[in-house]
């Protein structure tokens, strides 16, 4: 039995800010005195101990004193879909495989936000994509996107996927990111209400751009202005379907 309580955070690509994201959701939600954890299922283009993969940020963002390799069981160094870094490397995972690493770290916590491998459709294994684990956990999905243009063209289709594979979509939120482009673009003010018009799928906030060194405090506080918390809370007391 897959065990797992949890909410899975992905993305419309990579680099729209699923780690920055996800690392500030835990500390929050842990300021609330919940013992929330987080796991990253397979990580690459980095090895643990550079600082630089998602599995030590979102320690680093969140202040859970775990070790890195438990956080990410599987680590790649080439900057690939998961599936192909680990080729590189001589190895093959299986689904399954992926599933039983994280096992015993959630079982260390109430409740874990899960951070994937790029968007939805990324290859993972040999024969099975990012939505696959999802569908496996049997976890609901929280959805990062780009707040700019192109982001209602990028987060309907990545709802439309999940829902095909029987995946309940929390909500999503736009990340401003790191770059200037966003500044100069009028489709900022109306993407999140034409999502929300189109798929239903409620709008929890906007996560801005962020100048200063991130740390956990202002992480916390970031989410407490800018992000609506309760349907997270909801999502993650909710029992895995194969639990109920
Ligand atoms: N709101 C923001 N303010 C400042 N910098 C940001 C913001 N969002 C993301 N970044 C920076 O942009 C880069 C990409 O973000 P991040 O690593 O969180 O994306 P990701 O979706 O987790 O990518 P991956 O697919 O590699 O896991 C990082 O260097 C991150 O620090
Ligand atoms: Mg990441």
């Amino acid at each position: 039995m897959n065990g797992f309580r949890g909410l899975f955070v992905t993305g419309t690509d990579t680099g729209v800010g699923k780690t920055i994201v996800t690392g500030a959701l835990v500390a929050a939600l842990r300021a609330e005195k919940r013992n929330i954890g987080v796991w990253k299922p397979v990580q690459s283009g980095a090895l643990l101990g550079s600082g630089e993969t998602d599995a030590e940020r979102l320690l680093q963002y969140t202040g859970i004193d775990e070790r890195a390799e438990h956080v990410a069981p599987f680590t790649f160094q080439a900057p690939l879909t998961p599936m192909l870094a680990a080729k590189q490397d001589g190895v093959e995972i299986t689904l399954q495989e992926i599933i039983s690493a994280g096992q015993p770290l959630a079982n260390r916590y109430e409740s874990i936000l899960i951070e994937g491998a790029g968007g939805v459709a990324v290859p993972l294994t040999e024969d099975s994509l990012v939505v696959d684990l999802i569908s496996e956990l049997r976890t609901p999905a929280l959805i990062v996107a780009r707040t700019g243009l192109g982001t209602i063209n990028h987060t309907l289709l990545t709802v439309s996927y999940l829902q095909q594979h029987g995946i309940k979509v929390t909500g999503f939120i736009l990340n401003d990111g790191e770059s200037d482009e966003i500044y100069n673009d009028s489709s900022i003010t109306t993407n999140a209400e034409l999502i929300e018009r189109y798929c239903g799928i409620p709008f929890l906030g906007r996560f801005p751009r962020l100048m200063d060194e991130m740390n956990t405090e202002m992480l916390i506080q970031v989410i407490r202005e800018k992000i609506q918390l309760t349907p997270i809370r909801q999502a993650l007391t909710v029992q895995s379907m194969e639990e109920e």
